[in-house]
């Protein structure tokens, strides 16, 4: 068969890949810790599940309206103008089956060929990809270790060229678990106004935090008009599989992305829509996040430290999401040969940095999705791994 060649544009999740290589690795009869796939290991939540299935019975297995049902609208308008503080209305909203659709019809919509894309490096390999696919040119921008995985603002603006179109910006982070602070968000909406970008704010992780999160950046005089924000269930109500995503726009732009919706899929589930406004609102859902962020709390306390006492790694505590990102140049290992090594010979699958960016090249993503059985003892094969592949490590 031919292709069309934007098909060599698209790249790839390697969570995926590796969580298949894992399996087959299972499936011999090895033991894996999985520690690689971006997803809660939590059921969710039985409120959510019983309004699903509730609506499931009244008749919502039809089409609905392409951008979401009125009333999913409204509630998740609602609930972005209590996280924001700002007022946010129905006909902004665009409900999608999976965030990512947001960020690929925001590109679609608003870049043009050659149009310029900054996008952090380390970052979500799909940022990256779907640019390049639509044909605009990436700039990555570093995040640094030493800045809690923070851009430098100056370098930011030097990247900035006539060409710009699109920031976007992912706080809480994947892969780092860095957050963008205040004064940070502050310049980078001041730049974006004096330079007419737009800013696509990937908001994903926002719930899953173990502090205070800075003001959006949407909440800002002059930002809601040029901030697309992305979210969705997935992560905050260990929703992955039911595919319920959103954003937040200019009216004009959610026109344009409800055109693409018709055009391709339709709507998200009806039932799943009208399960949302269960996650969204009910106290029950709210007690479940917390829980779930607890035990993630737990996790990331146990990890980062038992991580912290292999020679040769080090792990900043992340502020935020379920990813810790070490630095694992002590070891002398590169990350790529680190993942590798460590699924076939350990059996713990973790990602190398690399997969998120050249920036990420000497760091490893271990995702806190597992147990904290699981978790001690993926500790353990890596100490042990580290000590055996490296015995000059002990700096
Ligand atoms: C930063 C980030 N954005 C967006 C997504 C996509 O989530 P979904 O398509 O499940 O809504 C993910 C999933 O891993 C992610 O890590």
């Amino acid at each position: 068969m031919r292709f069309a060649s934007r098909m060599n544009r698209l790249g790839t999740e390697s969570a995926f890949e590796v969580l298949a290589q894992a399996r087959k690795l299972e499936a011999t009869g090895k033991s894996v810790i999985h520690l690689e796939i971006g997803e809660p290991d939590f059921d969710t939540p039985s409120n959510i599940m019983e309004a699903a299935y509730a609506a499931m019975k009244s008749g919502a297995t039809h089409y609905t309206p392409a951008a979401g049902l009125p009333q999913v609208r409204e509630a998740i308008a609602a609930s972005m103008a209590r996280r924001g503080g700002v007022p946010v209305a129905a006909d902004q909203v665009v409900v999608v089956p999976g965030s990512k659709n947001i960020l690929h019809f925001a590109l679609l919509s608003c870049v043009e060929d050659g149009d310029e894309v900054i996008l952090p490096d380390p970052g979500y390999p799909v940022y990256r990809s779907l640019t390049d696919f639509v044909g605009a040119v990436a700039r990555p921008i570093p995040l640094h270790e030493e800045r809690g995985f923070g851009m430098d603002m100056d370098e930011f603006e030097s990247l900035l060229s006539p060409r710009t179109r699109m920031v976007i910006i992912n706080s809480p982070q994947n892969p780092t678990g860095g957050v963008i602070p205040a004064a940070d968000l502050d310049r980078l909406a001041e730049l974006a106004i004096k330079h007419d970008l737009l800013v696509l704010s990937d908001e994903i992780y926002s719930r899953i935090c173990f502090g205070d999160l800075p003001r959006p950046i949407w909440s800002r005089p002059g930002m809601a008009e040029r901030t697309i924000v992305l979210d969705g269930l997935s992560k905050t109500y260990a929703m992955c599989g039911w595919r319920l995503g959103y954003g937040v726009m200019p009216r004009e732009l959610a026109k344009h992305m409800e055109t693409l919706l018709i055009n391709t899929s339709s709507c998200a589930a009806a039932f799943t829509q009208l399960a949302a406004i269960e996650a969204l609102e009910a106290e029950a859902s709210e007690i479940s996040v917390q829980k779930m962020v607890s035990e993630f709390r737990r996790r990331r306390d146990t990890l980062v430290a038992g991580l912290n006492q292999i020679p040769g790694v080090s792990c900043l505590l992340p502020g935020a999401s379920f990813y810790a990102f070490p630095n694992v140049r002590g070891t002398g290992l590169s990350s790529r040969e680190m993942a590798d090594r460590l699924l076939r010979e350990a059996g713990v699958a973790v990602l190398a940095g690399e997969a998120f960016g050249d920036a990420g090249r000497g760091y490893i993503r271990l995702a806190y999705t597992a147990g904290l059985p699981d978790i001690q003892e993926a500790l353990v094969r890596i100490a042990r791994f580290v000590e055996a592949a490296t015995p000059t490590a002990v700096l």
